[in-house]
């Protein structure tokens, strides 16, 4: 696809996202939109291991937590509000937030593709395969060792949020045949 084909063109290879001019101020970091959006370089950088789970983590994930439903996020990772540590949060379909500490991926099986989002790439849907089922330990927010056992929803939240913690965005995974511009005021599902 030729650069300045058309407004909102996605660059295949280099995978330049350009934003249209409608969508622009989606962009802009402000005290009601305070997700860091693309492309801040933390978006792109591996966030590191928490060390001990102490009241600061806590003070991280309730900020997570309040930013993610703020925004009508069903999913969050720390770098998406500034900080480089390995803390996600999901909550698929309304449920109630659940912080993951240092979460890992241990089994995973199938495949399913469906429709994401990203928070920090606002506007901006498409296609993404992940597995149908993943194991995810972690340590909770008290510091303990938990483990969860996702399907659906769940599964892919915790997917493409652990993918934010590596550098990673759903825009590197996409199906790029089916990338999509539209107004994420009208939607509520975006990770
Ligand atoms: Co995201």
């Amino acid at each position: 696809m030729r650069a300045g084909h058309i407004p909102g063109a996605i660059i295949s290879g280099s995978m330049e996202i350009v934003v249209p001019d409608e969508y622009k101020h989606l962009y802009v970091q402000s005290k009601e939109r305070p997700v860091v959006k693309f492309p801040a370089p933390i978006l792109r950088q591996t966030a590191r291991h928490v060390q001990k789970v102490s009241p600061k983590t806590k003070r991280v994930a309730d900020e997570m937590a309040r930013v993610m439903r703020m925004a009508n996020g069903i999913g969050l990772a720390a770098p998406q509000i500034g900080i480089g540590e390995r803390i996600i949060v999901i909550a698929p379909k309304g449920t109630r937030a659940v912080a993951l500490i240092n979460p890992r991926i241990v089994e995973q099986d199938g495949e399913m593709v469906g429709e994401e989002g990203c928070l920090s790439i606002p506007g901006l849907y498409g296609d993404v395969s992940r597995k149908a089922r993943v194991v995810v330990e972690a340590l909770d927010i008290r510091g303990r060792a938990t483990r969860l056992d996702l399907e659906g929803l769940s599964s892919r939240v915790a997917q493409h949020e652990i993918d934010h913690l590596d550098g990673v965005l759903f825009t590197d995974k996409v199906d790029q045949s089916t990338l999509h511009w539209k107004n994420p005021e009208v939607d509520d599902e975006v990770e």
